[in-house]
């Protein structure tokens, strides 16, 4: 009794250093809030980390803050997800979205975690900005209208290649194709890392090998001509 004690102390001990070392839910450095909305929704995803990763495979922290990079960076106003879980990537990618005047559509078939994913929206402030679409995505992306500017695939990974079919198209020149897990899960999605790595109108390299792996994927622009 006195060893299960002992090791229940040993765990929980274990746990608070974790919980301190990754502050509020963030590794370090830590994200900065420059405003009210942004620190509104910085406590929503750490709170979120904390309590709420259990079965929702949400993306790792350093994935969602380079997407909301992506975003801000390139002026981003359309971007579609597939696969939104409880709204972790989404709230970051909304992130970048605050600061462009963009919309969210994201894509889930479980109603459980949408469920989730619409309180967690709200409670981040960014509901306003979020179109969740219920259903199997390989139908419901049918009724998407383009142009794309950024789309974040993170779902049936046997399925990546069948959304890069459908929406390909819809994705403007200049836009990108994101692919989560494109490390960890290489041989789920093979097809689709044949598709965007051997065809010449495409550009993409992986970042973040070293943990789940995002493939980044540029539909390219025509050159316009001489300066
Ligand atoms: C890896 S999780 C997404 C995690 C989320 N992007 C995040 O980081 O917060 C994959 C999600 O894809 C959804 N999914 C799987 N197959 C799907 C399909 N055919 N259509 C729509 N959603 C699907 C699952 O229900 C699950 O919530």
């Amino acid at each position: 009794m006195k060893k299960g004690l002992r090791c229940a102390g040993f765990v929980l001990a274990c746990g608070l250093a974790a919980q301190a070392a990754f502050g509020r839910g963030f590794a370090e450095p830590r994200p900065l809030a420059a405003s009210k909305a942004e620190e509104q929704a910085l406590k929503v995803l750490a709170d979120m980390y904390l309590n709420q990763r259990r079965g929702m495979m949400s993306v790792p922290t350093d994935d969602g803050r380079f997407l909301r990079m992506l975003i801000e960076t390139s002026g981003a106003k359309h971007v579609v997800e597939i696969g939104t879980s409880n709204g972790y990537s989404g709230i970051w990618m909304c992130l970048g979205l605050m600061t462009t005047g963009g919309r969210l559509t994201t894509h889930d078939i479980d109603e459980g975690r949408a469920k989730l994913a619409r309180e967690n929206f709200k409670r981040a402030g960014v509901a306003d900005r979020v179109t969740l679409v219920m259903g199997d995505a390989h139908e419901t992306v049918k009724q998407l209208k383009g142009p794309i500017d950024i789309l974040f695939v993170d779902a049936d990974k046997a399925g990546y290649k069948d959304y890069l079919d459908k929406l390909l198209p819809l994705v403007r020149p200049g836009g990108l194709i994101i692919g989560h897990n494109a490390v960890s899960m290489k041989r789920q999605m093979q097809a689709f890392i044949d598709a965007v790595t051997t065809n010449p109108e495409l550009e993409t390299f992986f970042v973040n090998p070293q943990g789940t792996g995002m493939s980044v994927t540029l539909k390219k622009r025509k050159p316009i001509g001489k300066p």
